[in-house]
């Protein structure tokens, strides 16, 4: 395991060039399983969650080849085996993400349940109950999802809860039944929108992708082909918010600024002057503290809950109080703790936090927990006096490529060492 020794050394300035999004590469190699040739995936993220999901695909038997600048080229034609396992799963839960497309281009799937992580249960009872909608067979035992269908047959879904995975796993699946399919309820993240490109590319019949309600009309075949991620509204949030916390001056190039709207308005309410271009976002806070801004999370196009931590640091050093409120995940303020230890004044009561923002942080070592609040961790240590010490990076490295090098870039003095 590594970890990062963060130095305190002022504000972040410069530009940033974001990457592939996380949570959209993924949906979008597992969805390569549908096509009846190779697909070529261009502007991949270099990520541990990547890597995962090239392993579980390699296993199955599929042709993996890693192009360079950035490509990965799946041949899902030589496939000979139909299973995610617990071993790769339990380091990666959206490998359930292969489900869908499995049941409904070979009929078959034993995919392990993923199992909690940190931020809460995470259930995937939605994920079932609209495949066993579509005509498959499903049973659950030894931990493991096991999946038999015929040809699937389109139907009318109504999810009960928003899931991002569970709206994905089920576009994947209709996109290849018999007969239309609508999902009701549907996710709107822009992640799920890209997937539905990435179908729509293959040969797919979908409309409605960001919205609520999504019709698919199933077709017989799907053909691989070449498809480009969408750049990750996450990394380029988590980005500006530092320069926020840092009182300096970032600008996010190859992003969508039209992903990140909320954000957005968040981040000029803390007092950054955004502005924006085609493919860039700059946010500069001319040197002054940011003000409090209260936040409440929630599904797109919402305030993020992936962007829960990052505000959660911005307030902790600006000028204020204000009240974060996660509405998405039963237990996503594992980070609270940590800011706690550097000196944020911060009081949990259920799904809400109340912060107190002060000048500085105080450095002191600390542990990282899930993805999007090791990055946060990061962002505090910036605004800490002394050399803060982030421990378990590996949480980071599953989402943000090459977060030092990128911070290092932007003026920060963060060391990777080896942590025995
Ligand atoms: C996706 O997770 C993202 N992961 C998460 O990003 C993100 O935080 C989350 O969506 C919310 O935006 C990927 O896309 C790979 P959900 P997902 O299903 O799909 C409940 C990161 O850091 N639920 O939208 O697993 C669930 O318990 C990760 O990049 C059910 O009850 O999240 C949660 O409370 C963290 N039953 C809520 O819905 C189900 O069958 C939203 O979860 C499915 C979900």
């Amino acid at each position: 395991m590594d970890k990062f020794l963060v130095e305190g050394v002022g504000p972040l300035t410069g530009d940033v060039r974001i990457s592939g999004a996380k949570n959209a590469v993924l949906p979008i190699l597992a969805a390569t399983l549908l096509g009846s040739s190779e697909s070529t995936i261009g502007n991949v993220p270099h990520l541990n969650d990547v890597t995962t999901t090239m392993s579980l695909l390699g296993r199955m038997g599929c042709g993996i080849t890693v192009g360079d600048n950035m490509t990965v080229a799946v041949d899902p034609t030589l496939i000979n085996d139909y299973t995610a396992a617990y071993e790769l799963v339990r380091t990666m839960r959206a490998s359930i993400l292969v489900l869908g497309p499995l049941v409904a281009r070979y009929g078959q799937a034993e995919v392990s349940l993923p199992g909690g992580c940190a931020i809460g249960a995470r259930p995937v009872n939605i994920h079932i109950d609209g495949l066993r909608a579509l005509g498959a067979e499903i049973s659950i035992d030894g931990g493991y999802v096991r999946a038999r269908a015929g040809r699937l047959q389109g139907a009318r879904i109504a999810m009960d809860m928003v899931t991002v995975t569970g709206t994905e796993n089920l576009l994947m699946a209709a996109s290849l039944a018999k007969g239309e399919s609508v999902l009701e309820n549907a996710a709107r993240e822009p992640e799920i929108v890209d997937l539905a490109n990435y179908l729509i590319a293959m040969g797919a019949k979908i409309e409605g992708a960001g919205t609520s309600t999504i019709h698919v009309q199933g077709v017989d075949s799907l053909t691989g082909c070449h498809y480009d991620v969408v750049p990750d509204r996450i990394e380029t949030g988590t980005f500006l918010v530092g320069a926020a916390v840092t009182r300096g001056r970032v600008k996010a190039l190859n992003t969508v600024p039209g992903n990140l709207g909320v954000v957005l308005e968040k981040l000029r309410e803390a007092g950054a002057e955004v502005t924006t271009g085609d493919d860039w976002i700059q946010a500069d806070m001319h040197g002054n503290r940011p003000q409090a801004v209260s936040i409440s999370t929630a599904p797109y196009p919402d305030f993020p809950t992936d962007m829960q931590a990052q505000f959660c640091v911005l307030n902790a050093v600006a000028e204020g109080t204000a009240k974060v409120i996660e509405n998405v995940f039963e237990n996503r303020f594992m980070h609270i703790n940590e800011l706690q230890r550097m000196g944020a004044d911060m009081t949990v009561e259920g799904n809400s936090v109340t912060i107190r923002g002060i000048e500085k942080l105080r450095a002191a070592p600390v542990m990282a927990t899930d993805l999007r609040a090791s990055a946060s961790l990061i962002l505090a240590a910036l605004m800490a006096t002394g050399e803060t010490e982030v421990r378990r990076v590996y949480h980071i490295d599953r989402g943000y490529e090459r977060i030092e090098e990128k911070f290092h870039q932007l003026g920060a003095e963060i060391r990777r060492q080896p942590d025995k």
